[in-house]
């Protein structure tokens, strides 16, 4: 790898373990106000946190061994999680799984650019990547089956978590993760 491949791959380590950090947050915020008013709903929030524990600490190891640090805008990732599973859950379970769906969504697009970039690259990053992806398309199913309807409340919402979890990745990136959508355009 060129030194400037080198960084990127650090910055895709770096962006996801802050994304997964952010991601427990977002559960651990609905876990939290779940136990209030939507009981039903803890079990299954508590697996998947257990999930996203276990990718942060993956990427965590990962950055370190690529010479990393955690991402400088964490306390972005960790409030912004926050407020958005609190938000979520306070307007109700379907809003709880669409904005489940809108995240991962939403990070599955970005993993998916950076398998493209590491594969010749980054092989051991690469691998990591696509274990992980495959648990974070489980967590897209589910939500997808727990949803119970689309409203223009849950559109509206879902296109909010959009928009603020590309602009957070493409903070956290440096605008990397704009320039490595446009590389994979220019090369197809
Ligand atoms: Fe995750
Ligand atoms: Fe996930």
């Amino acid at each position: 790898m060129t030194p400037a491949e080198r960084l990127s791959a650090i910055r895709i380590a770096r962006v996801n373990h802050a994304g997964e950090y952010g991601a427990i947050r977002i559960y651990g915020a609905q876990i939290a106000i779940c136990r209030h008013i939507w009981p039903a709903l803890g079990a299954k929030l508590a697996v998947l946190k257990a999930h996203e524990v276990e990718h942060c600490d993956l990427f965590y190891t990962a950055l370190r061994e690529r010479g990393g640090r955690p991402c400088r805008a964490m306390y972005l990732w960790s409030m912004g999680g926050w407020l958005l599973g609190a938000a979520s859950t306070l307007l109700g379970p379907n809003l709880i799984w669409a904005c489940t769906e809108a995240v991962e969504d939403t990070v599955h697009h970005h993993l998916t650019d950076q398998l493209d970039f590491l594969k010749d690259r980054d092989r051991a990053l690469h691998d990591l990547i696509d274990s992980i992806r495959a648990e974070e398309e489980g967590h897209l199913d589910l939500a997808r089956a727990e949803k119970t309807r689309d409203t223009w409340a849950s559109r509206g919402f879902q296109a909010l978590v959009r928009h603020s979890v590309n602009l957070v990745i493409w903070l956290s990136t440096w605008g990397e993760s704009s320039r490595m959508r446009r590389d994979l355009g220019a090369a197809a």
